[in-house]
């Protein structure tokens, strides 16, 4: 279902899309590697357009999906005990909520380690994840959750639905974002939801991107950034109606948008509110984009020109969380190991490999704690407020973080 990369239509309404940011040739943010591997390392040309007719922002190329979404994808929802606990809670709302019925079933997509089909299987309740990266589908199975290894999309959906009857929830949390062929998706879940259920999914938020210039939002893996218009005429588009919008804090600022069919419910007075107000800022106009871009190289420039005078200096410099965001910002920014000695990770996947395209070692955390560096680059910022809990030693040792969202600065 991958189409050739050099997009220059919409990829949902066909529109003329609008180049406004280029970040350049940029690795696949989720592949850590070997010394060895560098010298066939996968790049793309990373570059973002919004569409005239229909508003969906979106990147200009495609990053085929077996290239990102392979039997050791590292990234682990779990690794967060924040998300840990939003996902519980969104795993008991769905079960709490009116249109489960008396024997619920419950599909996510993209449902990675179990984080919250996890708390669905221990209420004892019927489910299914989607999950084509076969090392964090084996992590969830491991947990007593049932796990398909493979891709949601039409085909698969229907299989689903002749084999176990429909879905009551489709659910999905940072993965809708990820898939290009978003009209497979909507035919999937035409073939598998009930009548009165809900498809639900929330992602990183582009009224947030554009308001705390975190372009590091944009990398292979986040093809579309989506607003609640964008979202909207999508559904509209494939016979579905945007019945509710939600804002979330987690990952910087996202929305959980929940659609069902066609005249199955009455929006809530929260999706006109929120297009309305996305009209108002003018979230995809030429202008602001423009000033977006312009932002982007801001914080691009203050960064690199902190990072130099602090080596001018002679300050140690690390970085904390090897994220597939941090990808971006390396490789856009050009920081190599003489300005950051190294990045810390949690994810043993991870450690003992060299990030994508910058080639940072990843080092486990008890690496940064038995010698604190003076400086720590936070490029999990949307962790922040988890990480300076558990690394407070760090700052009472005098230790400052670097943060460049929504602007460069040093607390
Ligand atoms: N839902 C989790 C994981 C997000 S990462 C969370 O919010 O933390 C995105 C996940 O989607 C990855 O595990 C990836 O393997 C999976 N994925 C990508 N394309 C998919 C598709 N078409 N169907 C199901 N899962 C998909
Ligand atoms: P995250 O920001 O959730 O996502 P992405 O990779 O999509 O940008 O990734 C968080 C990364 O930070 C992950 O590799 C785990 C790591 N991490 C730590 O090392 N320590 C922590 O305390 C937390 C919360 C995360
Ligand atoms: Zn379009």
């Amino acid at each position: 279902m991958t189409t050739p990369v050099g997009e220059t239509t919409c990829r949902v309404c066909r529109g003329p899309l609008g180049e406004f940011l280029d970040l350049g040739r940029q690795p696949l943010s989720d592949r850590f590697l070997t010394e060895r591997e560098i010298p066939g390392e996968f790049f793309y040309r990373l570059a973002v357009g919004a569409c005239a007719s229909c508003g969906m922002v979106q990147l200009m190329e495609e990053v085929p999906r077996e290239l990102m979404f392979r039997e050791d994808y590292p990234y682990h929802s779990s690794g967060s005990s924040v998300m840990r606990e939003h996902f519980a809670r969104t795993a008991h709302g769905f079960l709490e909520s009116a249109y489960a019925g008396p024997d619920p079933f419950v599909v996510e997509i993209g449902s990675n380690d179990g984080v919250m089909l996890g708390a669905v299987r221990d209420a004892g309740v019927r489910h299914l994840g989607f999950e084509p990266s076969g090392k964090v589908a084996e992590v969830a199975r491991r947990r007593g959750v049932r796990v398909r290894t493979d891709f949601f999309e039409e085909p698969t959906a229907s299989e689903v639905r002749a084999a176990e009857g429909p879905a009551d929830v489709i659910y999905a949390a940072n993965t809708i974002c990820h898939i290009p062929y978003l009209e497979s998706i909507f035919r999937g879940v035409d073939a598998l939801l009930a009548p009165g259920g809900r498809f639900v999914f929330e992602d990183p938020y582009w009224g947030d991107i554009v308001e705390k210039t975190s372009f590091d939002q944009i990398y292979d893996e986040h093809f579309y950034f989506f607003t609640a218009s964008s979202v909207r005429a999508a559904a509209e588009r494939f016979g579905f109606e945007l019945v509710d919008v939600e804002r979330l804090s987690v990952h910087g600022g996202e929305l959980r948008y929940t659609i069902a069919r066609r005249g199955a419910a009455t929006p809530a007075a929260a999706v006109a509110e929120t297009v309305e107000r996305e009209r108002a800022r003018g979230l995809t106009t030429p202008d602001t984009l423009r000033r977006f871009a312009a932002d982007v190289e801001r914080v691009r420039d203050d960064l690199t020109a902190l990072l130099r005078r602090l080596r001018e200096e002679g300050r140690r410099v690390v970085a904390y969380g090897a994220t597939a965001k941090s990808a971006t910002v390396t490789n856009f920014c050009g920081l190599d190991s003489g300005l950051v000695e190294w990045v810390c990770d949690t994810t043993p996947q991870k450690q003992g490999l060299l990030t994508p395209g910058a080639h940072l070692p990843v080092v486990p955390p008890e690496r940064f704690s038995t010698s604190y560096p003076d400086y720590a680059l936070l490029f999990a910022w949307n962790h922040a407020e988890e990480i300076m809990a558990k690394e407070q030693e760090f700052r009472d040792a005098g230790g400052r973080w670097i943060l460049y969202v929504p602007d460069v600065r040093v607390v």
